[in-house]
């Protein structure tokens, strides 16, 4: 394992899509999103997921030249088509598209269909609240998670964000999928077969799964029983029902299905804070608010009580200055990309 100044992983990525066609442009939109995650600490979505598009836009299965585009829209709302190409192109387009309506028109509510996986779901909150506004947004994705009572795989682990700008701190930044582990990091835990907790996933037999293995091999369980189902069931209906994109087990593999597009969805929304109360008293109260949580005396064995997004930040700003740590075999993998 080494560390990578950012800088030169931007380069590396930036490189390796151009080499598959992406234009300069996209290919930048769509390292940057991948860096972001990596730099908040969210490996499992971050630079790692390089090689799976660069094998996807090889096989022909995501189009590395589209341009994402509006389909229908009204002040306050747009479906944006992504035309098959990187999830992260689509993504940002809506969710700049999302912060101008708001800015113009106090809300701005974005659908994206035919695009693919897009990564860390906070990277495009998190624009809305560099805007002053609030930020939502949801995506679907490959059926893995058994509907409550159920233990077949119906729901992608379909994550849910939300942002709300602060002041003088990082921002507050909910990201969480509404599955009980996200898939990927299953996916890592496999190769050693190691321990889960109870409650992540079901074996085949539809009984709890003890080991990582069991539960790839099985089903995916809702965070939270109803309340993670509940979420899901949002996340669904609002990046496909209402967008066109596909829903639940028509969802395009991404990771093990090569032979066809993914048409996942998306949902992004920017809420402008100054529709609401002006920004002063915004961030003055938000502060207070923050104050009210940091103020509860941390239980046993905590050093102290932290709200979303401040773990992320502290750790961007290590890796800022350390570099973003890269396995060996991540490394070689995205060296063969860049030479094949
Ligand atoms: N694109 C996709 O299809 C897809 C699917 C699933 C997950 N994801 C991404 O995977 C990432 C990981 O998801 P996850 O479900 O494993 O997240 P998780 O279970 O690690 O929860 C993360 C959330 O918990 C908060 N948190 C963690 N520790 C905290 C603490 N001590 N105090 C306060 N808050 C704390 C974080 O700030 C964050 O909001 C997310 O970025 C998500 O967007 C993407």
């Amino acid at each position: 394992m080494n560390h990578y100044p950012v800088e030169d992983l931007r380069e590396i990525g930036v490189n390796v899509l151009m080499d598959c066609g992406v234009p300069e442009k996209h290919a930048a939109t769509a390292v940057e999103v991948m860096l972001a995650a990596s730099l908040w600490g969210i490996d499992s979505h971050g630079i790692a997921y390089l090689p799976v598009y660069v094998e996807r836009i090889k096989k022909g299965v995501i189009d590395p030249k589209a341009e994402p585009g509006v389909v229908t829209e009204t002040d306050n709302t747009a479906v944006v088509d992504c035309k098959n190409g990187l999830g992260q192109v689509g993504a940002v387009y809506a969710t700049n598209l999302a912060i101008i309506k708001a800015l113009a028109n106090n809300t701005g509510f974005v659908g994206v269909r035919n695009s693919g996986h897009f990564g860390m779901v906070s990277y495009y909150t998190l624009q809305a609240a560099k805007n002053n506004c609030i930020g939502f947004a949801v995506t679907n994705a490959p059926s893995s998670v058994a509907p409550f009572g159920g233990m077949q795989p119906l729901f992608g682990t379909n994550p849910v964000s939300f942002a709300f700008p602060v002041q003088a701190g990082p921002a507050v930044v909910i990201d969480f999928a509404t599955s009980a582990v996200a898939r990927t990091k299953l996916r890592n835990m496999v190769a050693d077969k190691q321990e889960i907790p109870e409650g992540w996933a079901l074996n085949k037999e539809g009984y709890m799964a003890k080991t990582a293995d069991e539960g790839y091999a099985g089903v995916l369980l809702p965070a939270g029983g109803v309340k993670g189902y509940g979420l899901a069931i949002v996340a669904e209906v609002l990046s496909a029902v209402i967008t066109g994109a596909a829903f639940t087990k028509n969802v395009g593999g991404l990771v093990d299905d090569f032979t066809r597009s993914q048409n996942v969805g998306h949902f992004i929304g920017a809420i402008s804070i100054e529709s609401f109360l002006p920004l002063e008293v915004y961030y003055q109260t938000m502060h207070r608010f923050i104050q009210s949580i940091k103020d509860v005396q941390p239980m046993p064995g905590h050093e102290e009580v932290l709200y979303p997004g401040e773990l992320e930040h502290r750790k961007e700003i290590t890796r800022q200055a350390q570099g973003i740590p890269v396995a060996d075999a991540l490394m070689e993998k995205i060296k063969a990309c860049a030479q094949n």
